[in-house]
């Protein structure tokens, strides 16, 4: 049998993406390794929000090239958001003559045609400027997907991004915003309920937009409504909002629907209001901070993450303290913390006072030390208390299982457990991860 070897970066619909392409790629008659020297197919699906990840490619299919000459037969491929990018695609060509197979982020049911061109020999290369649909149909809803969990799966409700932040490259490789129809989505969320799943994320990179291009326009926490109410459904999550578009109805579904967890990820970006200004995220610090005091007046122990850039052009040692007094009144439970990385054909690039790499370090540095003492502060906080712990699955150090609020938690019990929803009681709270007691 042949083996592919997938590799994954970036975000959540990269990790959906991919189990499409896993499941095409099983029905086809390939196994999975993850011994990328076994492999008669390697396949990158990349990420392009900032350069690390990009150079990581590079280094990494480089050293593919003596895989290939040991085995002539090798196909290395490329896809996912790096080659939406038409300089980077000329790049890839040029530089990793060795790529057989590349396609984008808009044409993953295209991969099994491709994939044979590039057996036969051809260098298949084939990459969509938008996605092809009609209202309701989407090349993924026909797809096989090999989904990475057993009682934990992703379901995608928007596709694409319009909000355009100065510094952000997603729209330019995801296309515009599109929803799905609620029809589909339920549809698919009953059919994971038979299948045995407890717990689904909702995934758009502004799900808080949902509907609002649907001929019979639907509100995010309308669709909520509706799932909440099927029957099987233990736990809904959804990622990422945008603070801009939380209206008043998102902040009371989160807060009366009993199968939405009490987990929020509300990216900030930054503290200053000049800085935001300049990165067109269409809101002000005091009006982050509103938003997070409404929020917290309706579900007070909900679990606020969120992502930060530090570095962006012109930011000043002020706009910096602004960000990191904002991280001190807020108290986000964690956060994913950035250096602003400049990408081509994005307006930010283009400013002229860009931040030396020597800052950029030293504020991260001193914002993640904050956030970190904020984030330890908070999971000691949770000793004591009791939990309702999803049971995922085990570790070397016994069973797992999440929090609503997305918290990980150790515990020992027997394995039949797996896929329960219990009371846990936690005994030991370090920065990352919680320990609990079966109550
Ligand atoms: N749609 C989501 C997430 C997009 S990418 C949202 O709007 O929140 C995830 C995070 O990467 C962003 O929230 C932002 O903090 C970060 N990011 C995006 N572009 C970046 C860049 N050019 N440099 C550094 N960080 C960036
Ligand atoms: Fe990028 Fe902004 Fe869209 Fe998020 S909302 S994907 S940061 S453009
Ligand atoms: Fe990266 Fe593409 Fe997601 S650029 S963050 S994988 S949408």
């Amino acid at each position: 049998m042949k083996q592919f070897y997938l590799n994954t970066m970036g975000c959540q619909m990269n990790d959906h993406d991919s189990e499409v392409i896993r499941g095409l790629l099983l029905s086809l008659g390939y196994g999975e390794t993850d011994r990328v020297g076994q492999a008669d197919l390697i396949l990158y699906n990349t990420c392009c929000v900032r350069a690390n990840p990009e150079r990581k490619v590079y280094g990494h299919i480089t050293s593919y090239r003596r895989l290939k000459e040991k085995n002539p037969q090798l196909i290395i491929g490329i896809c996912g958001c790096m080659p939406q990018q038409k300089q980077e695609l000329a790049k890839i060509l040029e530089q990793l003559p060795h790529v057989d197979l590349i396609f984008g982020t808009h044409n993953i049911h295209r991969l099994p045609e491709l994939l044979e061109r590039a057996q036969n020999g051809e260098r298949a290369v084939e990459i969509w400027d938008e996605a092809q649909y009609d209202e309701g149909q989407d090349f993924r809803d026909s797809l096989p997907i090999a989904r990475g969990h057993g009682l934990k799966a992703f379901v995608n409700v928007i596709y694409g991004c319009t909000n355009f932040c100065t510094y952000c490259i997603v729209p330019y490789v995801r296309g515009r915003e599109h929803s799905r129809l609620p029809e589909k989505i339920k549809e698919d969320v009953q059919n994971l309920i038979q299948d045995g799943y407890k717990e689904i994320t909702l995934l758009g990179q502004n799900v808080n937009a949902y509907g609002k291009d649907l001929s019979n326009k639907m509100s995010f926490a309308a669709l909520l409504k509706e799932l909440d109410r099927l029957e099987g459904l233990e736990r809904i999550r959804f990622m990422t909002s945008h603070p801009r578009d939380m209206g008043q109805d998102l902040i009371e579904a989160l807060s009366t629907l009993d199968t939405v967890c009490e987990h929020l990820h509300l990216p900030v970006q930054s503290g200053s209001s000049r800085i935001l200004r300049r990165m067109n995220r269409g809101y002000s610090r005091e009006y982050y901070q509103d938003l997070v005091r409404r929020i917290r007046g309706m579900t007070p122990e909900i679990s606020l993450t969120t992502d930060i850039i530090v570095g962006f052009p012109g930011e000043t040692e002020e706009d910096f303290a602004a960000t990191l007094s904002l991280v001190e009144e807020t108290q986000f439970d964690s956060a994913f913390t950035f250096i602003y990385s400049p990408r081509e054909g994005t307006p930010a690039t283009r400013l002229p006072e860009q931040i030396p790499e020597e800052i950029k370090k030293k504020r991260i540095y001193k914002l993640i030390e904050l956030q970190n003492s904020i984030s330890a502060k908070k999971m000691q906080k949770l000793l004591g208390t009791q939990q309702e712990i999803l049971i995922e699955g085990r570790s070397r150090e016994g069973l797992v299982g999440r929090t609503r609020t997305n918290r990980l938690v150790h515990l020992d019990g027997p394995l039949d457990l797996v896929g329960s929803l219990l009371k846990v009681e936690i005994t030991e709270a370090s920065t990352w991860s919680l320990r609990g007691r079966i109550c």
